[in-house]
Formats: C-alpha cells, structure tokens, sequence
C-alpha cells in the first residue's frame, strides 16, 4: 500500500476525476489508515510504499505490478502523469528481492490483471480496452506462465478491470457483466459458472473493487448491495469508508496491491 500523503485530483484520466471537485486531503489520510488497520486487523501484513510528490494517484498501488509465484511484471503506465511511478515500483520489488521482469508493453498491472490460483491450475484474468494493452495480455503470459483470458473491458467508468470483477476466493469470482463485451461475458459464464454477478448499481457503488481473502470481503461502504450479494453468498463482508479515494476513481482494491510468493 501506499500513503495517500500527495493524493489530489490535479488532472482527469478517467471519468471519476474531476479537477473541479475538492478532495479532503485529511479525510482521505483517514480512510487510507481505516483500510489498514482492517488489512492488519484481518491478520495480514502490510508493506508500505514510499508515496512522491508530484505523483498523486501513487496510491493506487495495485497499478505499479502484478505478482504471481514470486515473479513481479512490472507496469508501464498508459498515460505521462504515472509513467514514473514504475520506478518505484521496480525499486520496491529490487529492494524485497522480488525476480522483477521489465515489461515491453503498456499495462496498468493488478488494475487490469487478477490471479485465481484455484480455478483450471492457475488462471490469470486480464482486462483491455481502456489502459492495458492487449499486447501485454500474451507478454504477461510469457513472463509468469500461467494462461491469460483476455477480457475486453467496454464501459469507460469501468476502465480497469478491478472496477468491473473481483476474485472472491483462490477460484471463483464476482463481475459487473456488462463492463465486458458480449463475447467477453460469454467467456466470463462459460469459466465461471457459479460467479456472483453485480449489476450497474453495485459496480458503479465500487462494490467490485473489492479485496477478499477468501473469507473476509472488504469493500466501500457504500456498496451495500455487493455486500448483501457477498454475504448471502457465505462471505463476511467487512466494510470501509473511502469517500476521498472514489474522487480519484478508485477504491479498496486500487489500494492494494497483492504479493503472491
Ligand atoms: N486516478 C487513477 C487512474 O485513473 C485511479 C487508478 C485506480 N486504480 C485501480 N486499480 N483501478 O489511473
């Protein structure tokens, strides 16, 4: 994770931010903390990333790589005003002694990627459209060997993947369908038959930006109507405030990104 130290709406890269919209810099430290004393109160453990000035979206750190089995696939961000985030990113990965593999092609990491290690030995879902290239669908699969499905994202407020579908547990998952293309939401049902679909309401709540463990679904308080879905379908939904960080157009799970060894 990383502290949202130098987090402001200063330019609009995506349908969320507006310049014009205020952000409460202290509210959103606030709600930044909430979210990790729960990560922490869940038993897991935190490592934080060094935010810079002049980077105001580096706390969404899902964005900066993708890990899977130890290896790190390092982003390459879509547009100028993050690109440099990917440094500091890599230097976290070098310093941890993480493999760290440089991409080639553009990718916003576990924004558009996500890892199901249960589902078919190992699957990884990735999202195109918006910010990764399809490109590095085929270069993510090289780099980590596992099999990619490539999903093709077609609603710009759901540009990235983890705004539109969410990994539950090690196999299955909740998605907002009609973020994807008809063909991609046929892939969608045919891999995952026992999904929890979200409708317009929930996905534009955030309510799939979510973080699980398997167990605990941590998502925005305002999803209410996810978290019903959640814990109808056996999961205890555990929720957090994170009014400020929409502004940016993220949420819980833009906050955090996940170190699989
Ligand atoms: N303002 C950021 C952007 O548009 C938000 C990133 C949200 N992160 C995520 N994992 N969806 O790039």
């Amino acid at each position: 994770m990383c502290p949202p130290e130098y987090f402001t709406v200063e330019y609009a890269i995506n349908p969320w931010m507006d310049t014009a919209t205020p952000v409460d810099p202290e509210l959103a430290v606030k709600q930044w903390h909430q979210l990790r004393e729960t990560l922490l109160d869940l038993g897991h453990t935190v490592h934080e990333i060094t935010p810079e000035p002049g980077l105001p979206d580096m706390v969404y750190a899902a964005n900066g790589a993708f890990v899977v089995d130890g290896t790190s696939y390092g982003a390459r961000f879509r547009h100028r005003q993050r690109a440099a985030e990917a440094t500091a990113h890599r230097a976290f990965y070098d310093a941890y002694g993480w493999r760290f593999v440089a991409p080639a092609e553009t990718n916003e990491g576990e924004g558009d990627f996500t890892y199901l290690p249960d589902a078919y030995g190992g699957l990884i879902l990735a999202g195109y459209g918006f910010r990764t290239s399809s490109t590095a669908h085929a270069e993510a699969q090289e780099v980590l060997g596992r099999p990619v499905v490539s999903l093709r994202l077609v609603d710009p407020r759901f540009y990235h993947l983890d705004t539109a579908l969410a990994p539950l547990d090690d196999q299955n998952v909740a998605y907002f369908p009609g973020a994807f293309s008809v063909a991609s939401q046929r892939v969608l049902a045919q891999l995952f038959p026992d999904a929890i679909l979200a409708d317009e309401t929930d996905a534009f709540a955030f309510g799939l930006n979510l973080v699980s463990d398997g167990r605990h679904v941590i998502l925005n308080s305002e999803a209410t109507g996810m978290a019903a879905k959640v814990a109808a379908a056996g999961y205890t939904p555990v929720q957090v405030e994170l009014s400020e960080l929409k502004k940016g157009g993220g949420s819980v799970k833009c906050c955090v990104a996940e170190l699989r060894p």
